[in-house]
């Protein structure tokens, strides 16, 4: 492996799983409190925007009461001293690979702590609560615009919510439409910046993959991706994954153990 090597790590939700971060398919995992296709999908936002910004608002308050575990910490001590390329593309909405340092994290689902203009498509850096009126921080993230989705009929969600509470969205600050959502990536929708992911892949060296199922594409797909541009493939994982088997290598235990690891294994070769 050419040192530096170019390194892409696929992160999912187990690396946050010993931040207390419930994952999506262990027991008690976030989507058995509800049915996907009520908290995640456009349909869904525009059937009964209520409950999507509570389910939402729900996990972003929670990020309070969580922090980065050591797997988070080693990515950002990697980050940090690697010189080659570095991305980690992280199938998570929350900030944890950030609070832990790490700067070359792209989020391919989005993040809870962004808010989306279903209209014009414009990011702002959320703290609050979609619903309440509480004053949220409001800095324009530059970035390309996201493909918006419609909010249902019209432009921004003007129709009162199933539940018998009207709603209507925040407006937005750049096209003044009330139509501010959750910068998340429903399913039916594409995840962001798929060219620069695939760009990052054809480039790399070792491709990581790193608390994941392996049950949701296009990420999935990536240790395909990897493989047939000759890069050298690692999985760390609790159990095997749906994937395990396209992985040069699989290692089995908690990411708060396997990552730092690999990294001190790492960073140790490139001094050689
Ligand atoms: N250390 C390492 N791996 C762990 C740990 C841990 N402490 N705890 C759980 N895991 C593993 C599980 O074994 C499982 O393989 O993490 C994986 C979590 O899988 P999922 O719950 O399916 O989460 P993820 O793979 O990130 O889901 C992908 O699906 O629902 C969508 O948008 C959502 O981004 C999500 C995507």
């Amino acid at each position: 492996m050419p040192n530096p090597a170019n390194i892409v790590i696929l992160t999912g939700a187990g690396i946050s799983a010993e931040s207390g971060v419930a994952t999506f398919r262990g027991p008690g995992g976030l989507w058995e409190g509800h049915r996907v296709e009520d908290v995640c999908t456009p349909e869904a936002l525009a059937r009964d925007p209520v409950l999507v910004h509570r389910f939402y608002d729900a996990r972003r308050a929670a990020l309070r009461s969580v922090a980065p575990n050591a797997a988070h910490l080693a990515l950002a001590r990697l980050d940090e001293a690697w010189p080659g390329e570095l991305l980690i593309v992280t199938q998570n909405v929350d900030d944890l690979h950030e609070r832990a340092g790490a700067k070359r994290v792209l989020h391919m689902h989005g993040e809870l702590r962004s808010a989306l203009c279903a209209a014009c498509g414009a990011r702002t850096a959320w703290e609050g609560d979609m619903l309440s009126t509480s004053p949220v921080r409001r800095e324009p993230v530059e970035g390309p615009a996201f493909p918006s989705t419609p909010a249902g009929e019209g432009r921004g969600f003007d129709r009162p919510s199933p539940n018998g509470e009207g709603f209507v969205a925040r407006s937005c600050d750049r096209c003044g439409v009330p139509a501010i959502r959750p910068d998340i990536v429903f399913f039916g929708e594409m995840p962001y910046q798929m060219e620069r992911i695939e760009q990052a892949i054809a480039r790399c060296d070792l491709f990581v993959s790193i608390g994941t199922s392996g049950a949701v594409y296009p990420a999935a797909g990536f240790v395909q991706t990897a493989r047939w541009h000759g890069a050298a493939t690692l999985e760390l994982n609790l159990e095997p994954s749906l994937g395990s088997y396209l992985f040069d290598e699989t290692r089995l235990g908690p990411a708060g153990e396997l990552a730092p690891a690999w990294v001190d294994e790492v960073l140790g070769n490139s001094l050689m």
